[in-house]
């Protein structure tokens, strides 16, 4: 009974609990299909374009090969190589690939650019990462998480570290599907306060706790997934130094995740910089999951396309 058919994915907000649910189901169900080699084409004679204003391995490569798994066809489109890097508007630019494409995947810098993206296109908008948001990423971890745990409601995710774009998306992805979440920042560097309110109030629905704390250890005790992230994001390199001071208490060792739930999983969207917010033995060791999790971006993502587009 859910239908997402014509839908954009912007944040994970938009969507409800069900809906989440529902695309995390598919994406397993997709992940089976895929390993047992059956062929599944529900983007047959469909092209989605894939717009790039920022660098990405991960992102780029796994929206091809989906796309190209699900039976269509992925273009992508370096924001330099199209005039929207010379000044054409969002707005034209939205309209005329909206006349070709039957999907348009956006990873930009301001997350207004991907809202004005999706209103003037005619045809589902993705966002493959903004500053404020990187709900791709959260969908495939909410996956790897439950293929781990068997269950989502009721764990406790903490993350340490910088509150951007993915501590936003955890925390509203979290409060959707009632895993709790912990998140511990440096004084300057929590995250947006409207998110954090956003995810708080979807919360009240699910049983979520959501915080927003200063300690590292406390936000891990307990924890079944700990979580991490770079310290200095995309387009904010200029800061690292600075960056790299105020988070020095903030690592994810080996000390930290003493704190955490013996069985605890350790993750990463990646990439990843060993020795500053990781330890190497902390993210190269038994409980670390970052290659299951970038795995899932295609699995999670071929979901998300053949619910959209297909
Ligand atoms: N995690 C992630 O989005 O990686 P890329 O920047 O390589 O796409
Ligand atoms: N927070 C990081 C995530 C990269 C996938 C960034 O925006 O650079």
């Amino acid at each position: 009974k859910i239908n997402l058919s014509g839908r954009d994915f912007i944040e994970l907000s938009d969507y409800t609990t069900e809906e989440i649910q529902y695309l995390i189901d598919l994406a397993v169900e997709i992940k089976t299909k895929h390993k047992k080699g059956e062929v599944y084409h529900p983007l047959k004679g469909k092209t989605v374009g894939l717009i790039f204003e920022k660098s990405s391995t991960r992102t780029r490569v796994s929206f091809e090969v989906g796309t190209y798994q699900l039976g269509g066809h992925a273009l992508f489109l370096s924001k330099n190589d199209i005039q929207l890097g010379r000044g054409e508007t969002i707005a034209d630019t939205a309209a005329v690939m909206s006349r070709y494409l039957d999907g348009i995947m956006i990873r930009t810098f301001g997350h207004e650019n991907v809202v004005e993206l999706a209103r003037y296109s005619s045809v589902p908008v993705i966002n493959g990462l903004s500053d404020l948001a990187h709900p791709c990423q959260v969908l495939a971890d909410l996956q790897t998480i439950y293929e781990y745990k068997g269950a989502l409601k009721g764990l406790k995710l903490a993350y340490i570290g910088d509150g951007n774009n993915m501590a936003h998306s955890l925390m509203i992805g979290c409060a959707k599907l009632g895993v709790h979440i912990s998140v511990a920042s440096p004084e300057g560097y929590e995250p947006d306060a409207k998110i954090t309110a956003e995810a708080q109030q979807i919360a009240k629905a699910t049983g979520a706790v959501i915080e927003v704390i200063r300690d590292p250890k406390a936000a891990a005790r307990q924890a079944d997934v700990i979580y991490t992230d770079v310290w200095a994001s995309m387009g904010f390199e200029e800061e690292q130094k600075a960056r790299e001071a105020a988070f020095a208490d903030y690592q994810v060792n080996e000390e930290l995740v003493q704190h955490a739930k013996p069985d605890y999983l350790f993750m990463h969207c990646l990439p990843a910089h060993r020795g500053e917010e990781v330890s190497e033995g902390v993210i190269d060791g038994k409980n670390s999951i970052i290659f299951d999790q970038a795995e899932n971006r295609l699995h999670a993502q071929k979901a998300l396309m053949a619910a959209l587009i297909g």
